[in-house]
């Protein structure tokens, strides 16, 4: 069969085939693992679409390393993505931060975690060392100073924030050529991003995996796309086939930002028991918790996020939360609980069934939203313009 035409503005921004980008998808697991490296990333631009590396967690050398891989596998184009969080440490990064950070955990929380672990009929395995969380970070400078140089040393094409607003680099992005977008959502930072300045917005729904907001997909892309136009906006958030590539374009969107789809392929850096729980979850098996992150994240929930629910202890903010599950979660490996350790995934899990290559699932992406836009649609759709 030929292969399948589907272009729209996303294509020719970006320089690739399709306008499906499959997300960055950095730290999971205690932060120690992107999803997203060089193999998965290349493989979706080889393909067609736009590749981006989950660099978050990365360290400035292991950045460059993972870019340099990248570029030995495909001569397409590719992104970066890294989270530039305003409130990491929540403010503490200004202040005194203790030798071990767990002091700045309330007794009565650390006693509800104890008492967790206890109830889930798990030993209390602490962690002897805990490492500060502001080694390696500049002093007020947020989180990624570091990371950011070598995105602009490297020339990358494409820079994508995760989180928080990528204004204060743009101007150099932009003098090197480097497409940036910007993941918010909802239409307050959409509006706030657009006005720095970034090519494109991608506007992430609840339904998404990982860090996620309050709207939904349905309703946020078409108030995101009225209040930012001119700036192109591009969907994120419960998109795994061809019909909701279609919907998002419907919806004003020029493009797609999958994680969930691409977290079971097989070039996904995903333990094939994450990838198992992800594809036997149905629609309603994900949660929103702020227990791994400190910040709202969607997961394949699990006992261990039942309990920390039902338990109301105050999060910590982002930076500070591992100082107060990391005794925890320490423990739950231990154990070999693997069954309770973050697994971030969206609502659309429900219905992924197999494991396969990227470039089959986004092949399979453009084909269906091909055949639904030129065949299907015209075929049960009566519409005439008056
Ligand atoms: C395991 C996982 C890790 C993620 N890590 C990041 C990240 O580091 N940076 C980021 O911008 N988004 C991250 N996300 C969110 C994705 O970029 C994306 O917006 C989301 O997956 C889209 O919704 P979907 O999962 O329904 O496709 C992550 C998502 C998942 C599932």
């Amino acid at each position: 069969m030929a292969r399948p035409v589907l272009r729209t503005p996303l294509c020719h921004l970006l320089g690739i085939e399709y306008p499906v980008i499959s997300a960055g998808m950095g730290p999971v697991g205690g932060g120690a693992r992107a999803v997203a490296l060089a193999e998965l990333t290349a493989a979706v631009s080889n393909a067609g679409g736009l590749g981006v590396i989950g660099g978050a967690g990365f360290s400035p050398d292991r950045l460059r390393e993972e870019i340099a891989k990248v570029r030995s596998m495909t001569d397409r184009p590719f992104g970066v993505d890294l989270l530039l969080p305003s409130n990491f440490l929540g403010g503490a990064a200004s202040g005194e931060i203790p030798r071990d950070p767990r002091d700045l955990i309330p007794d009565s929380s650390k006693a509800g975690m104890r008492k967790i672990a206890g109830d889930l009929g798990i030993e209390w395995k602490p962690i002897e060392q805990v490492s500060n969380p502001m080694a390696n970070r500049r002093q007020g400078g947020g989180m990624s100073d570091d990371q950011m140089e070598v995105v602009i040393e490297e020339r990358v094409p494409v820079f994508a924030a995760g989180l928080g607003t990528p204004a204060p680099w743009l101007d150099r992005l932009h003098a090197n050529g480097t497409k940036v977008l910007s993941l918010v959502g909802n239409t307050k930072n959409a509006k706030r991003v657009a006005a720095a300045g970034v090519d494109v917005v991608v506007a992430q729904g609840t339904e998404a995996g990982g860090h996620t907001g309050r709207v939904a997909t349905m309703a946020l892309i078409p108030q995101v796309v009225d209040a930012i136009s001119p700036t192109p906006v591009v969907a994120a958030g419960g998109i795994a086939d061809g019909r909701g590539l279609a919907a998002a374009l419907a919806l004003g969107a020029i493009g797609v930002w999958c994680g969930t789809a691409f977290l079971v392929a097989d070039e996904a850096n995903q333990p094939d028991t994450q990838k198992q729980r992800i594809l036997a979850a149905t629609d309603e098996d994900t949660r929103i918790t702020k227990l791994y992150s400190g910040k709202t994240m969607r997961n394949i929930t699990n006992p261990l996020i039942e309990a920390w629910e039902a338990a109301n202890i105050p999060a910590m903010p982002m930076g500070l939360q591992g100082a107060l599950t990391g005794d925890l979660l320490n423990s739950v490996r231990a154990a070999g609980r693997d069954d309770l350790m973050m697994n971030a995934a969206g609502q659309i899990s429900g219905l992924l069934t197999k494991s396969r290559p990227a470039a089959e699932i986004l092949n399979d992406m453009v084909a269906q939203a091909a055949d639904i836009l030129a065949r299907r649609l015209p075929a049960i759709v009566t519409a005439i313009p008056g």
